[in-house]
């Protein structure tokens, strides 16, 4: 749908800079990032989308010089809306992650923005000097209807730092999505910001991420390295959690956050984790979540993401306690369905006696491994579609609906 980084960058556009009228390319006006193509560190990465609801969407982008940033919201009727984000009587400037959340939006609507940048070429006291303005491309955005009958999503896991996957499997996909979750190891470990925007966030944009939302859920991988603790400031979740529901169409969501694989005294994780804990946290929010929801009760589907599942994925210790906390809740509240990721071998498991819902598992990193799954529901019927990385059908599972 979108274009890549560079096509981005080139339709970044120049506005007239204070005092001059001209019409000045890009490049020669910005400080190159790489001198050889011109690209812009104006915006480091295009906009992408996170959090949204009926009513709300976060605009986030991660700029590369001092700046002012704001996103423009184009009404139907051409009437603009400016967001700024505002603190202690402050408007935010500086350079780095910028997220705008935009509120009162109406439920079901398309939306057009842009973002736009005005450079702080000097910061003194009493002597602020701005340089050029530009802003993006004009992107659009579709909130969800309170009332619709359908949803439908795209899932991704075990990316495991290829970003060229991400292309390689959504190019595969012909069917509507109005989000894509992925569900957990993107990467190895946690490096820096850098690896964030080039393994992620820009391969995510080059293709939905500026129209379209993405959800990171975590797996057991963005528990590693040193920038583990930090990633969760680029990205927006419902409280701010890792763990969370949301309703969309017919389907009641839960995703949750299976930490890390192996216990928590295991040596290399040095005494700095505590994912037993965070597992019975969860677990008592999901007790909350499916006795206490109405929302969850009256959803004609109850869907789970989660990274590691709950079974037929070993018996180590992640595996065992995802299966001791939640299995029995799951058979109990009749959660239809549990999409998952980690072992890298891709399979649809029907319900069983050991676990009395299917659970569909993605595939792994490698070529030959790799899937994409079309999630979509309606009145009638849930359906889970899995291509592998030739874009063939290797799994399938279809719920029809109780009502
Ligand atoms: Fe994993």
């Amino acid at each position: 749908m979108k274009n890549n980084r560079r096509e981005f960058l080139q339709k970044l556009t120049l506005l007239a800079a204070a005092g001059s009228t001209a019409s000045i390319p890009l490049s020669a006006r910005t400080k190159a990032k790489n001198k050889e193509d011109g690209k812009s560190d104006a915006f480091l990465t295009a906009p992408y989308l996170q959090n949204m609801s009926e009513t709300e969407i976060t605009v986030s982008a991660i700029t590369g010089i001092d700046s002012l940033c704001w996103v423009e919201l184009i009404m139907d009727n051409n009437e603009k809306r400016h967001v700024f984000n505002k603190k202690d009587g402050f408007i935010d400037v500086g350079k780095g992650l910028v997220q705008f959340k935009i509120d009162n939006l109406s439920p079901g609507k398309t939306y057009r923005y842009r973002l736009y940048i005005k450079e702080i070429n000097s910061f003194e006291p009493y002597d602020l000097q701005y340089g050029d303005t530009y802003h993006t491309e004009i992107f659009t955005f579709t909130t969800p209807d309170k009332d619709a009958e359908t949803v439908s999503c795209l899932i991704l896991n075990d990316i495991h730092d290829r970003p060229k996957s991400f292309k390689h499997l959504l190019d595969f996909n012909t069917k509507p999505y109005e989000f894509v979750f992925l569900n957990g190891d993107m990467f190895d470990y946690q490096t820096d910001e850098n690896q964030l925007i080039e393994h992620l966030i820009q391969p995510c944009t080059d293709i939905f991420a500026s129209e379209k939302p993405f959800i990171l859920s975590r797996g057991n991988h963005e528990t590693r390295g040193k920038f583990a603790r930090d990633i969760k400031d680029y990205f927006k979740y419902p409280k701010d959690k890792y763990y969370f529901s949301f309703q969309q169409g017919p389907a009641f969501f839960i995703v949750l956050d299976t930490g890390e694989d192996k216990p928590d005294d295991t040596p290399v994780y040095a005494d700095i984790v505590d994912f037993d804990a965070y597992r019975e946290e969860q677990k008592r929010w999901l007790e909350e979540e499916v006795m206490n929801t109405s929302a969850y009760k009256n959803a004609l589907y109850k869907v789970v993401f989660m990274h590691i599942p709950t079974f037929h994925s070993g018996d180590w210790h992640g595996t065992m306690h995802c299966r001791e906390l939640f299995s029995s809740l799951f058979e109990n509240h009749k959660i239809d369905i549990v999409i998952s990721g980690h072992t890298h071998r891709y399979g649809v498991h029907a319900p069983n006696s050991e676990h009395r819902y299917p659970i569909i598992i993605g595939g792994g990193p490698k070529e030959g491994e790799r899937t994409v799954i079309h999630f979509e529901a309606d009145p009638e019927q849930l359906k889970v579609s899995m291509l592998d990385d030739n874009g063939i059908e290797v799994g399938k599972y279809e719920i029809p609906s109780q009502t």
